[in-house]
């Protein structure tokens, strides 16, 4: 939510940004704005809605300045209007700022700086603006340090100043910015997406960091101007990576992807011989492993679903008692663990504010931390500093998919590493991670039944309600399915234990209401079917998610979808994807905006 972009070079810097802010657009925002340095002044364009309002706005403009910096914006303080939308001015327009992040203290900054300056906005950033404005005597990076000194919040923080007309001001505390290097050129975003066509070296700035950005280098320091020296780091995704690659929607090309990023996600990291994983990075011995007393997994979202998948595999494999919490209740509820516990933050975006703070929590009661990361870099992956990247590589759509399966892969693997320091023995632990090298070859099998799962799914898209069921390891993957549905396509959907139903939800079950089910081959296949037809009885239509040459479960459905048969444990990296699939379909046959589902926003950087 929220994106920045800045650019200073020798190029034309308009372009630039505006890609760089559709390159962004999969981070959800509500307006978007644009400021590029011309003949000493600062240029301001900024629309509410799609940047192609923007754009629009921009037709008859062709600023050639080769400094410049945009924002697409989040409502946080203030609606979406365009005085809302960045950059905001100070200083009669010769100081130009983008932020992202909340400045928690901006209503006593406003009532100190309303004695001198108007206010334009309603918003946090503006004020930010002016106490720049407040501080500059001749130099922006002292204004930008003396006023974010005042400042109690968060923030990503690109300023530029008219007079300034080399150099960009980068700040960062709790928002994230990265700073893509070239050849006399300077790339500044809140993630590396918009500068994968330029350039794949970057250097990802820390909390409490100050860059002072010209055409020729970057000098970072701290707050107190203390300098920092920092290292480049070398991306590896491809711009390709990060496009549609010739599919409708982001969404349907992730869902598709799934296959070959599962395999990157447990690539270099099986022992087969051991019947082990090998994962490095940790920041526990075996020693301390063996000792674990307890498992904490905090999450949220679909993060949070795959955590409960971990459950089971923890619990099962090392016999270690498991505990499953979004990070907004963690954080709050005081959590207990210590040493002797082992928390995953598990988190595509990395960013999520919720994990950011539960993580800290964990920490500061001594517990071992690690993540379980999308995108490399991100604020949790570098504060944790132990765990493993998933390997998903960039995901746009909103809505997670190749994120959560390959979550749940390292959660596994995990599971299965602690597993063979306990009690599980080499056989099983091979058993497993031959059963996990057939994976992709069974996603894919699932993957070649898009076009009858989306037949079936026409067939549901007007009803208004639905529940989904499962039981066992299938029932984090009927909480999942269901909040996928409810997501991208608005339809009323309720996740349940199918055991759970006759204790109350069995009342809102009619010809109305149907039921998607997980029945596949697994110890709990009868309880499953026994709760299938209690809902059919009562007048349900049912779609049934089946083992493949399952005959007997097609006495309960009235749609059927079937999945290759693998190991239990393992079954929520098949049985989710049909249900990504037909969340998807019914939300394009309903016309969603299904990349950009309203009122969401991929990266959760606020509480
Ligand atoms: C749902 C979805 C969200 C995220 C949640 C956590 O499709 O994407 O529920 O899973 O906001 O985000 P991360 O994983 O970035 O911490």
């Amino acid at each position: 939510m929220c994106g920045i972009v800045g650019y200073i070079g020798n190029k034309q810097a308009l372009p630039i940004l505006v890609q760089g802010l559709r390159d962004l657009e999969y981070r959800g925002y509500d307006s978007a704005g644009i400021s590029i340095l011309e003949d000493g002044k600062l240029q301001r364009v900024r629309a509410v809605g799609k940047i192609d309002n923007l754009v629009s706005k921009l037709k008859d403009q062709n600023y050639p300045g080769t400094l410049g910096i945009s924002h697409t914006r989040w409502a946080t303080h203030g609606g979406v209007t365009e005085e809302n939308a960045h950059p905001h001015f100070a200083l009669d327009g010769k100081i130009a700022i983008v932020h992202n992040g909340i400045i928690e203290n901006y209503r006593e900054l406003k009532k100190k700086l309303e004695k001198k300056v108007k206010f334009i906005s309603q918003t946090d950033s503006e004020v930010l603006a002016h106490l720049i404005g407040s501080h500059y005597k001749g130099s922006l990076a002292d204004a930008v340090r003396q006023a974010l000194a005042e400042v109690r919040g968060t923030y990503g923080l690109l300023a530029v100043h008219t007079d300034h007309p080399d150099q960009i001001i980068a700040a960062r505390l709790g928002s994230p910015l990265v700073i893509g290097v070239a050849e006399g050129e300077y790339f500044i975003a809140s993630d590396v997406t918009p500068m994968l066509a330029y350039t794949k070296q970057v250097t990802f700035l820390d909390d409490g960091e100050v860059a002072e950005i010209s055409r020729e280098n970057v000098r970072i320091s701290n707050l107190k101007d203390e300098l920092i020296t920092k290292g480049i780091t070398q991306i590896d995704w491809d711009q390709a990576k990060a496009q549609k690659g010739g599919y409708e929607h982001f969404m349907l090309k992730e869902i598709m992807e799934q296959p070959t990023v599962f395999e990157d996600a447990i690539r270099g990291r099986i022992n087969m011989e051991e019947g082990t994983a090998v994962l490095g990075g940790l920041n526990i011995s075996e020693d301390q492993m063996r000792e674990l007393k307890r498992i904490m997994i905090i999450s949220g979202g679909t993060a949070y679903y795959a955590g409960l998948v971990g459950k089971y595999a923890f619990e099962r494999l090392a016999q270690i008692p498991c505990e499953v919490d979004f990070s907004s209740e963690f954080r709050y509820r005081d959590p207990i663990c210590d040493k002797k516990t082992l928390v995953y933050a598990v988190s595509q975006s990395g960013e999520t504010a919720d994990t950011i703070m539960a993580v800290r929590e964990a920490k500061r009661k001594g517990a071992h931390v690690r993540g379980i990361i999308n995108v490399v870099g991100s604020t949790i992956a570098r504060e944790i500093g132990a765990g493993s990247y998933i390997h998903a590589g960039p995901e746009m759509a909103v809505a997670s998919t190749k994120a959560y399966t390959n979550m749940v892969a390292l959660l596994l693997l995990n599971a299965i590493q602690l597993g063979r320091l306990k009690h599980v023995t080499q056989a099983t632990g091979k058993r497993m991670l031959e059963s996990l090298l057939q994976i992709p070859a069974k996603m894919n099998e699932i993957l070649k039944q898009a076009d009858e799962i989306k037949a079936i799914a026409k067939k549901y898209a007007q009803y208004k309600n639905f529940f989904f069921l499962g039981r066992g390891v299938n029932y984090p993957v009927a909480l999942e399915g269901s909040l996928k549905l409810k997501e991208i396509s608005y339809i009323h959907s309720e996740g349940y234990a199918g055991g759970e139903m006759k204790h109350g939800p069995l009342a809102l079950v009619s010809e109305e209401f149907p039921v998607v089910a997980i029945l596949t081959r697994n110890q709990l296949y009868e309880k499953m079917k026994s709760n299938i037809q209690e809902a059919r009885a009562r007048g349900a239509r049912t779609l049934i998610i089946a083992t493949e040459g399952d005959i007997e479960a097609a006495e309960v459905a009235d749609d059927i979808i079937f999945v290759p048969k693998t190991m239990e444990l393992l079954e929520p990296l098949l049985n989710t994807i049909p249900l990504q699939l037909f969340a998807y379909y019914i939300a394009v046959e309903l016309g969603r905006d299904v990349d950009r589902p309203r009122n969401l926003a991929k990266s959760v950087t606020v509480e």
